[in-house]
């Protein structure tokens, strides 16, 4: 049993001081009923906890997506450079959130947090084949044999082997680039090694989930229904 504050707390609902106004507002509800007492104890294994009408889910697991932007390093901590996890709000500092694989520097696009070690692995093994879809523009304009090259499996300028993967071109200098797994500067290496130097790249997808309309450097926290979906959708 723990106290319902401490359980809104943990689930990245807000800060202390935002979850004791959220209960006095009367947004919450514990098995159908409104609560307003925090220190109210639930058992997060069999209460059903809602706030604003949706359910907080039981099993603790909190996946943030973000809309990051250019110029922000995927690491917890680097000591020149800025790093996503600025770009957090407070309510999620205490969770142990750790980005779910990375974007370089300058990639844009839909990156995940989460404080769950096990959903964390499923997403980024490759095993799990768990699309990610991103639009780069590139020199040049990707052809046939460029589709068929990445369709393969195809080899870096190092000797790497990546999966088979799916290219898209989408009009000159623009293609759709589809891969499930996670290689340092995949997509732009890949694409290198066809002769297309990758100007910009911006990722739209992982699994299921888009980004929306979700603006440029917020975050917002994923429902349990989009949990589930994550990892039993969308695979390449
Ligand atoms: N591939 C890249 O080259 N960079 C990214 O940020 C993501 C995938």
């Amino acid at each position: 049993m723990e106290r319902l504050d401490k359980f809104l707390c943990d689930c990245g609902v807000g800060t202390r001081s935002q979850v004791k106004a959220i209960l006095k507002a009367g947004r919450v509800r514990v098995d159908d009923r409104p609560e307003k007492d925090g220190s109210r104890k639930i058992d997060p294994g069999s209460s059903r906890i809602c706030l604003d009408g949706q359910s907080l889910g039981t099993a603790g697991t909190v996946v943030v997506m973000l809309h990051k932007p250019e110029g922000y390093v995927t690491a917890t901590e680097d000591k020149q450079e800025k790093t996503v996890m600025e770009l957090l709000p407070e309510q999620y500092r205490h969770l142990d959130l750790k980005p779910v694989g990375r974007l370089d520097k300058m990639t844009t696009g839909l990156l995940l947090f989460t404080n769950d070690g096990e959903l964390l692995h499923k997403l980024i093994s490759p095993k799990n084949r768990v699309q990610k879809i991103y639009v780069a523009s590139h020199e040049g304009q990707a052809s046939e044999a460029d589709v068929l090259a990445f369709r393969e499996g195809m080899e870096l300028r190092d000797g790497t082997k990546c999966l088979s993967a799916v290219l898209e071109p989408l009009g000159p200098g623009q293609s759709r680039i589809t891969v499930c797994e996670g290689k340092y500067h995949q997509v732009r290496r890949m694409m290198a090694a066809r002769g297309m130097h990758v100007q910009k790249l911006h990722r739209q997808q992982e699994g299921s989930l888009t980004l929306g309309d979700l603006p440029l450097g917020q975050t917002r926290q994923l429902t349990p229904e989009e949990i589930e979906q994550l990892t039993i959708d969308n695979y390449l």
